[in-house]
């Protein structure tokens, strides 16, 4: 089991908040940027599905829709193994013993489900060479930066966020692990053109998830009757995957993750920006985002 694995390579370890470098001007973790090349080298297969998302715009749930529709709707396939075992997140490395992302998935046979977080100029080559299919989901910069500063608070494996005012600035300014949410979302956006990229919106598929799941389906080339297209809505909704314990996180060990200083599953709504946001940072984020997405055809809601 990972939680036995992670908690007896834990044991005793006092976790250390971790230091940013930089890959092409981008934030990451230092431990990636030390292993850098093998992760550049990564040889992805043609089979392969890519989640790739900024931090805190929904990927599990994307993972968990994806998995279920690779299972057939078979919810007992899909609680074979915490989220992070069976999606292995590229540029993930943890202190040792702890296998890193790359080498989970040298581990698995393909087809992978595969996650990351990099920015798209980021993205080992092969994934492209290999034309595989890339599901890429956008959630507004708003509930992003709230949700990212709740988890970075909870989470030891990420930099302290300091207190919220402190943080609206680092992320406005893009000095946050995995860098700008502009460049990111924007960066993807425009791959989505000359890729097989699908890009869904959180707040579409809180809209309407079954809607959303159809469309994954389509792009995965899986036929699916309606009642398994159901039974994935019914494991993947908010309630189901915050009372499982393997897609919520809670198998971590607290000492690197605090679920009680903030769920994992915390609220999974859009709007929670409207509970932090003063407002003279609702005017100073509305100039920034004019400046930074005009000229662009790429628009957010962040209410519904
Ligand atoms: P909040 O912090 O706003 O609640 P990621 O998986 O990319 O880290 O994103 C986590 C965010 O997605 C959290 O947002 C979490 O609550 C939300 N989320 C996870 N599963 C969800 C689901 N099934 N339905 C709605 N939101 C979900």
């Amino acid at each position: 089991m990972a939680f036995e694995r992670n908690a007896q390579h834990f044991g005793g370890y006092v976790m250390q908040r971790p230091r940013l470098g930089h890959i092409s001007g981008v934030p990451l973790d230092q431990k990636a940027c030390d292993t850098w090349e093998d992760i550049w080298k990564f040889q992805a297969h043609p089979e392969d599905v890519l989640v790739a998302a900024y931090p805190k715009a929904g990927i599990t749930w994307m993972q968990e829709i994806v998995d279920m529709i690779c299972q057939e709707g078979n919810n007992e396939r899909c609680r074979r193994a915490p989220t992070y075992d069976k999606h292995p997140f590229l540029e993930a490395v943890a202190p040792k013993p702890v296998p890193s992302g790359l080498q989970l998935a040298e581990n698995m046979d393909p087809p992978r489900i595969l996650k990351t977080h990099l920015p798209v100029q980021l993205l080992p080559p092969s994934f492209w060479d290999q034309d595989c299919k890339v599901i890429y989901v956008a959630r507004n910069a708003k509930d992003s930066m709230v949700s990212y500063y709740h988890f970075q608070r909870m989470n030891k494996g990420l930099p302290d966020p300091g207190d919220w005012d402190t943080y609206f600035s680092t992320f406005l300014s893009g000095n946050v692990t995995w860098g700008s949410w502009f460049d990111h979302v924007l960066g993807w956006w425009d791959a989505k053109d000359r890729h097989q990229v699908l890009y869904i919106f959180y707040e579409d598929m809180i809209e309407n998830t079954r809607r959303e799941i159809e469309k994954v389906k389509k792009f995965l080339g899986k036929e699916l009757s309606e009642e398994i297209l159901e039974d994935v809505y019914q494991h993947t909704t908010f309630h189901a995957m915050s009372e499982n314990p393997m897609a919520n996180y809670s198998t971590i060990p607290s000492f690197v993750m605090d679920h009680s200083i903030s769920p994992f599953m915390r609220k999974g709504i859009v709007g929670d920006w409207r509970n932090h946001f003063t407002v003279a940072q609702d005017e100073i984020f509305e100039k920034e985002y004019g400046r930074r997405m005009a000229g662009t055809d790429l628009t957010f809601r962040t209410e519904l």
